[in-house]
């Protein structure tokens, strides 16, 4: 089977070209190599190559920086899958997009499911939406996948961040009232060949290791893991921030820029389709946590 990667750079595409490498003749397009931006250098190069399945793992995701950028994340988070659809139809391949949980506006209180109605409150949600629809427009068998908070040792994410803090210094805090589930990208690698299949699952799935938490309960848990370790830390307890302070903190907090886009304030995403339609669940995001901290942390 022939696999073309976009977003090999990235935190995900980086973990699914590492992991698929050995098992499958893999081809990766990192950002240099092929800017999504630029619709007629995808068309060529793309339009050149043979592949069954084409995943797209690139996008702008810098979610503040979609807010005064708005047509490059139009252009690139929602024409450019559209065009890669086309690619994929002309082909016969299947494209499998990846979106994100920031479609939905957070005002639920359980799950959001693949049949809850979206309503994005960011340009980042609004454009990986479009995205969805020009990759879903079509009759082919193409697969949208919501993740989460991904996390994984490709590029450092919130989690890496809060060890590092916390290696540092004496007081870490991290957001209480903001809830979703992280998701390992080693478990988004190892899940997704099921769905490789032409003639299989077409539409919108949601993934993401099973479980609820807030930021807070999410970092506590790596000092924990790195704790049991024996990985050396400064702090052990995370405190408690709001998420309005975040919003309101306009020099930032811990290293990070000042937010300027809205965030949803719940976007756990339900994984019963998931499961049923492979007969098990993720494992949960606390095993997924404490696998990725022993693997990468523990040897560091
Ligand atoms: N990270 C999360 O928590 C999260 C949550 C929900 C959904 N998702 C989705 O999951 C997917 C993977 O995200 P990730 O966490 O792996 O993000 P990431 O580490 O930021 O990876 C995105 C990649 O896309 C590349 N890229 C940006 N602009 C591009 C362009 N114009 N042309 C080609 N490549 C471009 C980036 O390259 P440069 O860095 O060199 O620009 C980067 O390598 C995305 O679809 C994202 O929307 C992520």
């Amino acid at each position: 089977m022939k696999i073309v990667i976009l977003g090999a750079g990235g935190r995900l595409g980086g973990a699914l070209l590492r992991e698929y490498r050995e098992k499958y003749d893999i081809t990766g397009f990192n950002h240099v190599q092929l800017d999504l931006a630029s619709l007629d250098d995808v068309r060529e190069k793309l339009g050149a190559m043979n592949f069954d399945v084409l995943i797209n793992a690139a996008g702008f995701t810098n979610v503040d920086a979609c807010e005064t950028e708005r047509d490059r994340a139009f252009l690139i988070n929602a024409e450019a899958p559209g065009v890669l659809a086309q690619i994929c139809n002309e082909r016969n391949a299947k494209l499998i997009q990846f979106s994100t949980d920031y479609v939905f506006d957070g005002k639920k209180r359980a799950p959001y499911t693949e049949e809850d109605e979206t309503n994005p409150i960011s340009t980042y949600g609004e454009s990986k939406l479009a995205g969805e629809k020009n990759v879903l427009a079509s009759e082919n068998a193409h697969l949208v996948v919501r993740v989460s908070w991904v996390f994984g040792p490709d590029r450092p994410s919130f989690i890496d961040a809060m060890i590092k803090r916390a290696q540092q210094d004496e007081k870490v805090d991290a957001i209480a009232d903001k809830f979703s589930t992280p998701t390992y990208t080693h478990d988004i690698a190892r899940m997704l060949p099921q769905f490789f299949d032409r003639g299989g699952e077409r539409g919108i799935l949601h993934f993401a290791n099973a479980g609820k938490c807030s930021w807070q309960e999410y970092a506590q848990w790596a000092l924990d893991c790195c704790d049991q370790a024996g990985i050396p830390l400064r702090a052990r307890t995370v405190g408690a921030l709001k998420l309005n302070d975040m919003t309101r903190l306009r020099q930032g907090y811990g290293g990070q820029a000042p937010w300027v886009a809205r965030r949803p304030v719940y976007s756990v995403l339900s994984t019963a389709k998931y499961t049923e339609l492979t007969g098990a669940p993720p494992r949960t995001w606390r095993e997924a946590v404490a696998d990725y901290i022993t693997r990468f942390y523990s040897k560091k």
